[in-house]
């Protein structure tokens, strides 16, 4: 397309008309000029195409359900999602789709959040990271994403009203981070703005969020559409950024835009500049769409198990109850056995076109027997599933229990207001471990659960929510063919009302206060020192690794400087496993209040019985920065940082210490109402000021600062730590201390300072 020629010839009708949709998932074309009308379609985690006949966007066409994005983070495995993409990606070519809807990379600030189980992880990092590869996978195939839900987009509830007040420190170190990797790493062709507010501004108009941070600071140079029917004043969105506002409007919001254009309020260059991105994403369709591309099911259905195996989580694994030994007498109970919960409601919600259960795919291994135990559709006798699956369980050696959360606990549009599985089924897993000793749970659940059996239960197996091949791959690791390798991307908390969000989720009418800041997650339980039942990073193999030779390449770094911290890991048991290593960064006394540790590195390493391997991680000055609000960027405090490497947050096998200077000098800015204490920790400051504090007179014994003491002098400092520089004037009678010669002072602490 030549887009500078279509530019000078559409109509103003014609501009503001590209700007939303033809219907619920094609952008409008504009035949005099061939500009094509592309279609677009939900994501993330496979195809929910609306089939040729249809726009209730309900009746979408067959297609392959993939671990949804609860699960995919247990990977902790880019080269992992970045496959997965590939794969949609080639399903959106023989679509004919322009762009697949996703991935989400929202913080899972509280276990409530109905849509979870579409998101990464309680940890930027990591939520980052991955979504950076989900984007690379899919947009390697000439395929776009839209990178959502851009952003605090971390609660059903009220989620088109709410208001999301958040610190600035707390935005940019916790919810705009993964984003910022997602769109300065994957470079997705476009972002969809979330449905809420942000202070008080929705996303769909805010100009700070979609112009400033996002295309100014970040980059990005793709398209931003809105989420469905975010849009409130489509004018002020033309303003701030949103070129494209889905679905339609039926024209109504374009007719807004020209009036607006007509009247003087918006002027006509704003408007161009979201035609032509507009215009952009669909020259990348044409350029890019390859229809002729095979979309061969049955291989991503084998590639979908196969993932998940990748995913699955081991909880709990008391006397190597797992992997199953196939001899021995087996009892799979529980209806999610035959009938599992793969995917969660809403949009994205696919048409699977093959559903594998356990007890399907465990004829592959073994024979075993079967108990419903609980129905997920009521209208059963209960009591009579019970008898039948304590019955099965007592005849067996080993009871694998299928359990976990029914799709209406959890879904797009709501939040649960509890982290309990349901009565029917704890109830289950009780009367079993009363008549079974061994006794393994797998959980099917798009975030986390309470688990009151964690203690009764010898194993448990965490599946997410794991795409249609699940059942296939549950399989792959009880009988061992797979070992499992996923750790948590979240903390699994003992109680609900340990959750940081707790006394601030979802809110009050339409403001939610992020009033934990940074303390998300593990983030909060380690400061707090708060036991979680399972700790993020959490996850077990049928092998055992050892870690050792912990080296960074300098003891002290400054500035653009690169860190480089080595480890070896070692297999010392007896079968091939994969172990995720973890690195954490955590400033051992910091100026600000900032979490023990924060992850900022991993790497996911293969090793056969006995192999070891170096893993290399690289940390350049961001790893040790917070945000600083006064200065409006990141910084790492000069001081001592410590390097910490190991299997999980909660277990850390390694540690080293760096000294790190972000480089650049703070401009200082001291007044007479700067108080002694942030004066004195400057060494400028305790050079010019500490005579001063040794004539105070503020109770400490001697006044002449020769023969005063160590002690009276650290005293005298102490008491005067929070008070303003101009009170000492009160507490002193010597007359050379006053206004004048005090600002004097100040001013020579800055000019030394600032040089
Ligand atoms: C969801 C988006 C989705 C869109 C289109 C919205 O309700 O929030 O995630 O992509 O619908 O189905």
């Amino acid at each position: 397309m030549n887009i500078d020629r279509i530019m000078e010839e559409l109509t103003l009708e014609e501009k503001a008309s590209l700007c939303s949709g033809l219907d619920f998932w094609h952008t409008k074309p504009v035949e005099r000029l061939d500009i094509p009308s592309v279609m677009v379609s939900d994501g993330p985690h496979g195809l929910r195409k609306n089939t040729e006949d249809s726009d209730n966007p309900n009746e979408s066409i067959k297609a392959v359900c993939f671990p949804t994005a609860s699960a995919l983070a247990s990977s902790f495995d880019r080269t992992l999602l970045e496959t997965m993409g590939k794969a949609i990606g080639e399903e959106c070519q023989h679509e004919r789709l322009a762009v697949v809807l996703g991935p989400g990379c929202n913080i899972k600030r509280s276990p409530l959040c109905g849509r979870n189980f579409e998101y990464f992880s309680e940890d930027p990092y990591l939520a980052g990271q991955l979504a950076a590869a989900h984007i690379k996978g899919v947009q390697s195939r000439g395929v776009g994403t839209s990178l959502k839900h851009f952003a605090c987009n971390n609660q059903e509830c009220r989620r088109m009203s709410v208001s999301a007040e958040v610190d600035e420190r707390t935005l940019r170190e916790i919810y705009l981070a993964p984003f910022e990797t997602a769109v300065k790493e994957g470079k997705p062709w476009t972002v969809m703005c979330s449905y809420n507010r942000i202070n008080g501004v929705y996303s769909s108009q805010n100009k700070r969020l979609l112009t400033d941070i996002l295309r100014d600071e970040w980059g990005f140079k793709g398209l931003v559409m809105s989420d469905w029917g975010a849009v409130d004043d489509r004018v002020e969105g033309i303003k701030a950024g949103l070129d494209l506002e889905m679905p339609t409007s039926y024209g109504k919001n374009d007719r807004l835009i020209v009036q607006a254009v007509e009247a003087g309020e918006l002027d006509e260059a704003e408007l161009d500049k979201c035609v032509r991105r507009i215009l952009e994403m669909a020259d990348r369709y044409l350029e890019n769409a390859e229809p002729e591309t095979v979309w061969d099911m049955d291989r991503h259905h084998q590639l979908a198990r196969k993932i998940e195996a990748e995913c699955i989580v081991l909880l709990k694994n008391e006397d190597n109850l797992l992997p199953l030994d196939s001899k021995k007498k087996i009892a799979f109970i529980g209806k999610f056995a035959e009938t599992p919960r793969y995917q969660g409601g809403g949009s994205s919600h696919i048409n699977s076109f093959r559903v594998t259960s356990a007890l399907e795919a465990v004829s592959e291994y073994a024979e075993v027997d079967y108990a419903e135990g609980y129905s997920i559709s009521g209208g059963a006798d209960e009591a009579k599933l019970l008898n039948e699956a304590v019955t099965c369980a007592e005849k067996a050696d080993i009871a694998v229990i299928f359990a976990g959360l029914p799709d209406e606990y959890e879904s797009e549009g709501y939040d649960r207001n509890h982290m309990r599985m349901p009565e029917s089924q704890l109830r289950l897993i009780d009367e079993i471990c009363r008549v079974n000793r061994n006794t393994v749970v797998v959980l099917h659940n798009g975030s986390p659960v309470e688990m009151p059996f964690a203690d009764k239960v010898k194993g448990v197996l965490e599946t997410y929510l794991g795409g249609q091949a699940v059942g296939g791959a549950v399989c792959d690791v009880l009988f061992g063919k797979a070992n499992p390798c996923g750790k948590l991307p979240e903390t699994f908390p003992v109680k609900l009302s340990d959750n940081p969000s707790y006394l601030n989720f979802p809110g009050e009418g339409d403001k939610v206060k992020y009033s934990e800041g940074v303390f998300v997650g593990y983030r909060y339980y380690d400061y707090k020192e708060i036991a979680p039942l399972f700790p993020f990073g959490h996850g077990l193999s049928y092998t055992t690794f050892e870690y050792s030779g912990l080296k960074l390449s300098h003891s002290e770094i400054s500035g653009d400087k690169t860190l480089t911290a080595e480890v070896t890991v070692k297999n010392t048991g007896s079968v091939s496993g994969k172990e995720i290593v973890q690195l954490y960064v955590s400033e051992k006394r910091p100026q600000v209040i900032r979490p023990v540790k924060e992850l900022k590195g991993f790497e996911k390493i293969l090793l056969k019985p006995g192999e070891e391997k170096k893993v290399l991680f690289r940390l350049d000055s961001r790893a040790f920065s917070y945000y600083c609000e006064e200065q409006n960027g990141w910084r790492a405090d000069y001081g001592e940082y410590e390097i910490m490497v190991g299997s999980s947050s909660g277990d850390i096998r390694l540690r080293e210490s760096v000294y790190v200077s972000s480089g650049e000098k703070v401009r200082a800015d001291f007044t007479l109402n700067s108080t002694f204490g942030d004066i004195m920790a400057a060494p400028e400051g305790r050079k010019i000021f500490s005579g001063l504090v040794a004539v105070a007179n503020v109770g400490a014994d001697e006044s002449d600062p020769a023969i005063m003491g160590e002690g009276s002098l650290q005293m005298a400092e102490s008491m005067l730590k929070d008070l303003p520089v101009r009170g000492i004037v009160s507490f002193t009678e010597n007359p050379d201390v006053n206004r004048e010669s005090l600002q004097l002072m100040i001013d020579r602490l800055n000019n030394e300072i600032n040089g």
